[in-house]
């Protein structure tokens, strides 16, 4: 990003298995801006937590955790099971683990890897808290049963099977505790566009979401590479 020029931020927030990620790597992907999936980092210190034996619900060892994480946690195979989604879960309720992790989040908003123009973080309190400057805010929403039985394909694809009921009551109590949470709680941002994609295909879910961010951030074209539509 050529120096002094603002940064293109993107926020997309929602709750459990919405479709967060994959719409906002494609948005990313189409407008040229860096993706942060911030998940991934409280993942990253739930499972750094869980290996050394200790219980996500203790502050000390979590907050230890999220002060050791590097670059290299973010990417490790482990993070995506639902044990680890629990775990962040519980860390990410701690006030000083959110704050140990809010300067790496604003940086890479901020200052975007690879000289790109701006990012694109999806998470739970991007628009609210991390990122309220953001240019385009998007909540992210699909109703419990649409979104358990996402998120239960995605289990079985990778092997793990357990039963629908299981995944769905898993995810109520995650959903419970990160609206109910008094730091940084899942909400949408009174600026944000809300997409529900209960009854929506991916294309139809990015064409609404780069709809949103071309009339909402000032982008210096209009379609890159042809590769948005
Ligand atoms: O993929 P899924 O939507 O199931 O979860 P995730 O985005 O990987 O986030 C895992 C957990 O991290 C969530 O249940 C939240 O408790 C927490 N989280 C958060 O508190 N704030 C964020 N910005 C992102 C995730």
């Amino acid at each position: 990003m050529a120096g002094g020029e603002r940064p293109i931020i993107v926020a997309i927030d929602g709750p459990a298995a919405a479709g967060k990620g994959t719409l906002a790597r494609r948005v990313a992907d189409a407008l040229g801006l860096a993706y942060l999936d911030t998940g991934s980092l409280y993942r990253a210190v739930g499972l750094k937590v869980l290996e050394a034996g200790q219980d996500p619900d203790d502050a000390d060892a979590a907050v230890s955790a999220s002060k050791t994480l590097t670059v290299d946690d973010l990417a490790r195979p482990g993070l995506r099971g639902e044990g680890v989604a629990d775990a962040a879960s519980r860390v990410s309720a701690i006030r000083a683990v959110r704050e140990a992790l809010l300067a790496f989040q604003r940086h890479f908003a901020h200052s975007p890897p690879n000289g790109l123009r701006g990012a694109v973080l999806d998470g739970r309190d991007i628009g609210t808290v991390v990122c309220p400057e953001a240019c385009a805010k998007l909540f992210v929403t699909a109703t419990t049963e649409e979104r358990a039985r996402r998120r239960h394909e995605e289990l079985r694809a990778r092997g793990e099977a357990p039963t629908f009921e299981a995944v769905l009551r898993e995810m109520e109590a995650r959903d419970a505790r990160d609206a109910a949470r008094a730091a940084a709680p899942l909400r949408s941002a009174e600026d944000a566009h809300v997409l529900d994609t209960s009854n929506m295909d991916v294309d139809s879910a990015l064409r609404t979401a780069l709809w949103v961010v071309r009339s909402r951030c000032v982008l210096d074209d209009t379609d890159p590479d042809g590769r948005d539509q």
